[in-house]
């Protein structure tokens, strides 16, 4: 079974909650974690597609936005692209492939902070995708901007994992 994790980070927090996430599923099969920069854009072979981002202006990200949190770290920034144009070069997918979509955000009502998940599930399905779980957020500490997860999120990102590896397996 194939399964890829593409994940866009700038700030590291979500290339984290990635690396976490194909842990989890590796107990059911190897997983590929495959920043967004370097995804493949066919998708012929693959049994699951996971991919997951930063929210940013309540959705996935665009240029302005990730130049935007590039300015907020001395350190380097982990995507070049987004996930937004990664889904735009796609023509199609296979029928019916299984998939699952993450973001990380601002531990806050939905309604209040949006979730970048929701547009990336909306997009996958338009493609003809299969969602096999709810689209999922997990959660960064806001100061300063780079701080990263909230204490247990990569450990909650790997039990998601896992058991998205269950349902599929
Ligand atoms: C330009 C910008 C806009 C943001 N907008 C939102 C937002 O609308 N909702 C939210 O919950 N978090 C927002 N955030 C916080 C990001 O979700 C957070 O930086 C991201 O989860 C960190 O992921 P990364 O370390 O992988 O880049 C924003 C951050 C930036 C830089």
């Amino acid at each position: 079974m194939r399964i890829l994790v593409v994940f866009e980070s700038m700030l590291g927090a979500t290339e984290e909650v990635a690396e976490a996430v194909g842990k989890g599923l590796a107990v059911s099969a190897p997983a590929e974690v495959v920043n967004v920069d370097k995804a493949p854009r066919d998708l012929t072979g693959v049994d699951l597609l996971v991919i997951g981002g930063p929210t940013h202006v309540h959705g996935m990200s665009r240029a302005a936005t990730r130049k935007s949190a590039a300015d907020q770290t001395s350190g380097p920034v982990r995507s070049r692209t987004g996930m937004r144009e990664w889904l735009d070069s796609l023509e199609s997918a296979p029928g019916g492939l299984p998939v699952a979509t993450f973001d990380t955000r601002v531990e806050k009502a939905r309604v209040l902070t949006g979730a970048a998940s929701l547009g990336e599930a909306k997009r996958l399905r338009r493609l003809g995708c299969r969602l096999v779980v709810p689209a999922e957020s997990f959660f960064v500490e806001t100061s300063p901007a780079d701080a990263g997860l909230k204490s247990g999120e990569a450990e909650r990102a790997e039990a998601w994992g896992a058991a998205l590896g269950r349902i599929v397996a």
